[in-house]
């Protein structure tokens, strides 16, 4: 099996995109490691042991990240995804605590111990990678696969005009990022609009008899309202996607590679992902861009993610 490592703040969508992972047969889920961005650290560390329990996987390990983004003060999601980042159903906390280690060491640790075959999703804010790889640079030469959601690759932002939340709640992290892996698999948030989740039809899934469906029908209520009222009939579950393209590559009908920096200046752009779609800078192609993915696969690794018992 693949070792597949989840950097993530939970998040409505991130917990999709977990579910997703635990019900795949050709990854194993060798940690979690937590960071702070849709909500603070003690809510995405709480809602990440939650979702386990829920799911029935207490072994996996959970490790609590960096509680801010490196440089500014954090401007989070809760409008989005509710004061506690699970839509605010006062759920009971789970019996399982986070482990000691803390998730940027648990990165580097992990990495020697899968080194080359490791699988690498950041599903949040890229603080604790950034800690990691300050920590040692040389963690990139271990990794196999290394995926982001985040970005908006044609400026067009969900946070700010030009920039998605992820890299817009820690730019600083974003760039030493980006500036460290030679490659990056970037599933942005235009990649997510191109790719909704109709709301009708994520209704009917969450209808399934199973433990899982039940406990996110309950958290996601609160977003998916917001979704319709604000944005329409389809729901953008963007770390959903990422996650579909990590576990089921083949799935995507187009991808594109180019450079890509991160914007850390501008009055109106901080955080913004600058793709020199015309190669203009004499840069390496640093990143893949995620720009179709098979939407009937998609919807069948999500419907499956809630099914599964
Ligand atoms: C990203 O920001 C968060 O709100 C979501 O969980 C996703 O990771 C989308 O911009
Ligand atoms: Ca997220």
């Amino acid at each position: 099996k693949i070792p597949l490592l989840i950097d993530t703040d939970p998040g409505v969508d991130d917990a999709l995109a977990l579910l997703m992972a635990f019900n795949d047969a050709r990854h194993e889920v060798i940690g979690l490691t937590i960071a702070a961005g849709n909500v603070g650290l003690d809510h995405t560390v709480r809602n990440a042991l939650k979702l386990c329990e829920i799911a029935g996987r207490t072994d996996v390990p959970v490790y609590a990240g960096c509680p801010d983004p490196l440089l500014h003060p954090a401007v989070d999601a809760a409008h989005v995804h509710g004061m506690d980042g699970f839509g605010d159903v006062g759920y009971s906390p789970a019996t399982r605590g986070v482990e000691a280690e803390h998730a940027a060491l648990a990165i580097l640790r992990l990495s020697h111990e899968y080194a080359g075959k490791l699988l690498l999703v950041a599903l949040g804010p890229l603080t604790n990678i950034a800690v990691a790889l300050k920590l040692d640079p040389t963690l990139p030469q271990r990794v196999g696969r290394f995926l982001v959601m985040g970005g908006a690759i044609n400026g067009h932002g969900n946070i700010t005009p030009q920039a998605e939340f992820n890299i817009a709640f820690d730019p600083e992290a974003a760039h030493i990022v980006f500036s460290a892996f030679p490659h990056v698999e970037v599933a942005d948030w235009e990649a997510t609009v191109a790719h909704g989740l109709p709301h009708r039809e994520v209704e009917q899934w969450l209808g399934a008899d199973s433990d899982r469906a039940r406990f996110y029908d309950e958290i996601s209520r609160k977003t998916r309202l917001w979704s319709e009222d604000s944005r329409g009939e389809h729901w953008y579950a963007a770390d959903a996607l990422a996650m579909a393209w990590a576990l089921e590559p083949a799935g995507a009908t187009c991808v594109e590679q180019r450079p890509l920096q991160v914007e850390l200046a501008g009055t109106h752009t901080r955080g913004a992902t600058v793709v020199d779609w015309n190669r203009q800078l004499g840069l390496a192609d640093n990143a893949s861009l995620l720009i179709g993915y098979d939407q009937a696969r998609f919807e069948g690794l999500v419907r499956g993610a809630l099914a599964a018992r």
